[in-house]
């Protein structure tokens, strides 16, 4: 999508539709606006409210239609609430199927200009994407777009940060195309392969794949016995990015890569397996994340590991009571083959542990169904052992859509993962889930500064809504882009 700005109202070119936002209880149009939008405002069928519409049709001027935009109280707005309205205008600009629009920027009192504008750009982004490779003959028809977008009341000096904000929200897109696609095409390999595209991005990239072989060799005992029951390979998938060589700090991102999770031989019920193609979020978050930061140069040292398998059922299936040995030498009986992303993600920790010795590791993970119980699909849940980093992930998450939460890592629950014949069992039982879920990755961090964050409910959402037009969200892209740009030295 193209996009211009233009300072003045009054120079603004022609386009399909004007959005003009308004603050509840404070509705004043332009005096070029007055006959169109004062008898709205005096019938009162407009107030105002955050992401209210209303299509005006003016006699003359520059568009064929106004959009009023209700933004809401001006003293209670917040930039979550301004990406929520400004996507409100874009789901009518789309219904009437224009494709360029001028939209003014709104002024406030105490918010600082550049924020609102961000948070505008970042509702207008976000919201302006489709997934539509997947219809057939007949629905060939893409969802209306917006070609082209105006920004009234932007300066030069503003272009620098919302060129940034576009670079962040493709990389958003990214991680959200390779979790709507089909999990049949999303495969180990196709991860292993976009990790290896991703290295063509920058000179400062560089990728490794390690395949069955390797992991065979490495005795990943977990990974292999996920992925027994799956007819493909599975992989761990490692990207470099040194974007700071005179820098010793080393920041390892870890994604969830199952590819589908049917539970395996403790198969789910057809209500819980129908979004488990999103069971690779947590992959396709980091790998986006490490692309957008190389397009962006930020001056950091990131790696990313992803182990991939699919949980498949079958006949080589890994069993309930047998016990695995990790790549840390802990062994493992399994209790519940539902239970997968731990264990692959168990042996991916203690992989960078032991060969990357990272400064600090952060994983994404679509981890328990729990998470979606405490915090719904609005927000993700994360467990830290360390201060620091869990302070500046929840500022980073202030800055952006991406909601967190911080759940406590509970000590006292680490007696449900004793078994009588093996170090653990890989299943502490339901209650507390995303708390042990992230108690039983903990075993394989040692002391590294560690967070996990659960985004089983915040990646995949079950119906799209505010700016999110399609189920995978993209969730962690923004999140973590936000939290790299403040790592200095
Ligand atoms: N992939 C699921 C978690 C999930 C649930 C993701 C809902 C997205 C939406 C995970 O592998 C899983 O099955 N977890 C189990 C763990 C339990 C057996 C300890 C769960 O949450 O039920
Ligand atoms: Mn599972
Ligand atoms: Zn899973």
């Amino acid at each position: 999508m193209k996009y211009k700005f233009v300072s003045q109202f009054d120079k603004r070119e022609k386009a399909d539709v004007l959005i003009f936002p308004f603050w509840e209880k404070s509705l004043h149009s332009p005096s070029s606006l007055k006959s169109s939008l004062d008898p709205v405002f005096l019938s009162g069928d407009f107030k105002g409210k955050n992401g209210e519409t209303f299509f005006v049709y003016p006699k003359d001027g520059k568009e064929t239609r106004i959009l009023a935009l209700g933004l809401g109280p001006e003293d209670k707005v917040t930039i979550e609430l301004l990406r929520r309205a400004i996507a409100s205008a874009l789901r009518a600009v789309k219904s009437v199927k224009a494709k360029s629009v001028n939209i003014v920027i709104p002024k406030h009192k105490k918010i600082d200009h550049k924020e609102v504008l961000i948070g505008f750009w970042e509702g207008i982004l976000l919201s302006n994407y489709t997934f539509h490779k997947l219809m057939g003959e007949g629905l060939k028809e893409a969802p209306p777009m917006l070609e082209k977008v105006s920004l009234i009341g932007i300066e030069v000096k503003d272009t620098t940060i919302l060129e940034e904000t576009s670079t962040i929200m493709e990389g958003v897109y990214f991680a959200r195309d390779l979790v709507n696609d089909n999990a049949d095409d999303i495969i180990p390999f196709h991860l292993a392969e976009t990790a290896r595209e991703i290295e063509k991005v920058s000179s400062k990239i560089k990728t490794t794949i390690y395949d069955r072989a390797w992991l065979e060799k490495q005795k990943m005992g977990l990974i292999l016995a996920v992925n027994r029951a799956s007819h493909v390979d599975p992989f761990l998938i490692e990207v470099a990015y040194t974007g700071n060589p005179k820098s010793k700090k080393q920041i390892v991102l870890v994604g969830k890569g199952v590819t589908y999770d049917t539970g395996g031989l403790s198969i789910k019920p057809t209500e819980g397996m129908l979004g488990m193609k999103c069971d690779m979020a947590g992959a396709a978050a980091v790998l986006a994340t490490i692309r957008t930061i190389a397009i962006l140069g930020l001056k950091v040292n990131v790696t990313v590991v992803v182990p991939s398998v699919e949980n498949a059922i079958g006949s080589k299936s890994y069993k309930l009571g047998d016990v695995y040995r990790s790549y840390s030498g802990k062994t493992i009986e399994i209790n519940n083959t539902d239970a997968e992303g731990r264990l692959i993600l168990a042996d991916a920790l203690s992989y960078v542990v032991k060969n990357i010795k990272p400064s600090l590791i952060i994983d994404l993970a679509t981890l328990t169904g729990s998470v979606v119980m405490t915090f719904g699909e609005l927000m993700a849940g994360f467990c830290a052992n360390d201060e620091t980093l869990a302070k500046d992930l929840l500022e980073a998450s202030h800055k952006t859509s991406d909601a967190l939460w911080r759940l406590p890592l509970i000590n006292e629950y680490k007696e449900s993962f004793k078994s009588d014949i093996a170090d653990l069992v890989n299943s502490g039982g339901r209650d507390a889930g995303a708390i042990k879920g992230a108690l039983f990755l903990q075993e394989f961090v040692g002391d590294t500064k560690w967070a996990h964050i659960d985004i089983a409910g915040a990646a995949y959402w079950s119906k799209s809504k505010y700016y999110h037009p399609t189920k995978a969200t993209g969730y962690g892209v923004q999140l973590l882009v936000e939290y790299l740009k403040h790592i200095n030295d």
